[in-house]
């Protein structure tokens, strides 16, 4: 099989790691993944290029160890953008619908609207990543979610738009492409990640995504469906892990492979007084009370979560969110779920991606979100381009029995 068209690849090129993950959608309608390659991810971070030769070596070695597990070549991705760089804000268009005879409602309608949408003062040196319709108003009604065949004179868009630094942007896209692929489109990481770990009826209640991987937290709120707030934060487990090397006086990569075995960031999880042993930087033993390095680390979590709990303030819908859904690699440490829902006073939950068959018990784990979510995205988004039309969409519904099946219900 090397038919470029019927597979999704989704590349995720974070902090720590670069992940290819292709998928075909098979005979019986369901998705399956067939490649997933992972490469250290050397000349990034936070979702900046610092060296984009060794970027592109990252993204080739990831998506060759993908393209061997497959058997087939991957020349098309879908890429996850994130990092400090990236800002989004809420914005509307307004537009007088063209068929003034019948006034019903086109696809170019809500282009157009859209296009209005984006006509804010976007600042100099910044791109438009993905502008995502909310809802709409026809004349006096608000609240739709399409409003295509419908009567009306004039049409109004509330949108979501997320803009990225141009010259970050850039410098990603000559990366991937350097690495000759083709960039389908360029996806919200959070948005990504949500779309693998969170069920509709959160994001319908009111709920808030947390991506905690190493270099950064990807937040998004979603409200009535639709996200309504997205922002990140430049801080993730690779400050637990620096920390824990300062204070205890050790390596990073001691830290760190300390932290994965045996971290833990609530000092209620302990079940009995122990000490830890740690190699000194020079290798010598040193032993430390549990305790304090669990303090160490829930000092550093706390300090993330209060980030993000001032985020969520501050976007004006805390009085709306009803539940949290933590997800990325740092979301393994024992008890963060636990100090979330302390911290944010809100029910917490771990979220994993969740596929069926095939190879997906491969990346039924959190630092898959994203890979994962891009895929689903990529399908939509290949769907919404296959069915354009009306008549077309009418029998689609495809993407959502593809979510209903293979999602974390
Ligand atoms: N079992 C574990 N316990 C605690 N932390 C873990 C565990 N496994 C992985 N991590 C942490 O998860 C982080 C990596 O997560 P992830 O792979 O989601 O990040 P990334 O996508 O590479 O980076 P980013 O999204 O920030 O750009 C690292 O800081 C790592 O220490
Ligand atoms: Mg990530």
């Amino acid at each position: 099989m090397d038919n470029d068209s019927e597979k999704i690849v989704g590349l995720d090129l974070g902090t720590t790691k670069v992940t290819c993950v292709a998928a075909i959608v098979n005979d019986l309608g369901g998705l399956e993944i067939i490649g997933v390659g992972n490469a250290p991810s050397h000349g990034m971070s936070q979702g900046i290029v610092y060296n984009m030769e060794l970027t592109q070596e990252s993204i080739v070695k990831a998506v060759a160890e993908a393209q061997r597990m497959a058997g087939c070549s991957l020349n098309n991705v879908y890429v996850g953008i994130a990092g400090a760089h990236i800002a989004s804000s809420n914005s509307h268009g307004v537009i007088g619908v063209r068929d003034l005879e019948n006034r019903v409602i086109s696809e170019e309608d809500k282009k157009r609207a859209l296009v209005a949408a984006e006509t804010v003062n976007i600042p100099q040196g910044r791109v438009i990543i993905q502008s995502i319709p909310q809802a709409y108003k026809v004349d006096d009604v608000d609240g739709i979610l399409d409003p295509l065949g419908m009567v009306g004179v004039r049409l109004e868009v509330r949108v979501h738009i997320i803009t990225a630094a141009m010259n970050a942007y850039q410098n990603l896209t000559n990366c991937v492409n350097g690495a000759n692929l083709n960039i389908c489109d360029m996806i919200l990481e959070s948005i990504a990640s949500a779309e693998a770990v969170m069920h509709p009826q959160e994001m319908d209640m009111g709920s808030v995504i947390l991506d905690i991987g190493g270099g950064t937290t990807d937040i998004a709120i979603f409200c009535d469906g639709v996200i309504v707030h997205s922002a990140e934060l430049a801080m993730g487990g690779d400050d637990i892990t620096r920390e824990l090397a300062v204070q205890l006086r050790t390596s990073i990569d001691s830290a760190e492979a300390f932290k994965v075995q045996f971290g833990c960031c609530l000092a209620e999880l302990l079940e009995s007084e122990q000490v830890v042993e740690v190699p000194s930087l020079g290798g010598a033993p040193q032993t430390f009370d549990c305790y304090d390095v669990v303090g160490i680390q829930e000092k550093k979590v706390s300090e993330l979560l209060g980030l993000i709990a001032n985020e969520i303030e501050s976007s004006g819908y805390e009085k709306r969110i009803s539940s949290v859904v933590v997800t990325g690699g740092s979301s393994q440490l024992p008890g963060l779920a636990d100090l979330a829902s302390q911290i944010l006073a809100k029910p917490v939950r771990l979220g994993f991606p969740h596929l069926e068959g095939g190879l997906s018990s491969m990346v039924r784990d959190p630092r898959y979100s994203t890979a994962i979510g891009l895929i689903f995205q990529g399908l939509q988004k290949e769907r919404d381009l296959s069915t354009p039309s009306r008549e077309d969409r009418s029998q689609a519904g495809i993407w959502q029995r593809f979510r209903s099946i293979f999602r974390l219900v």
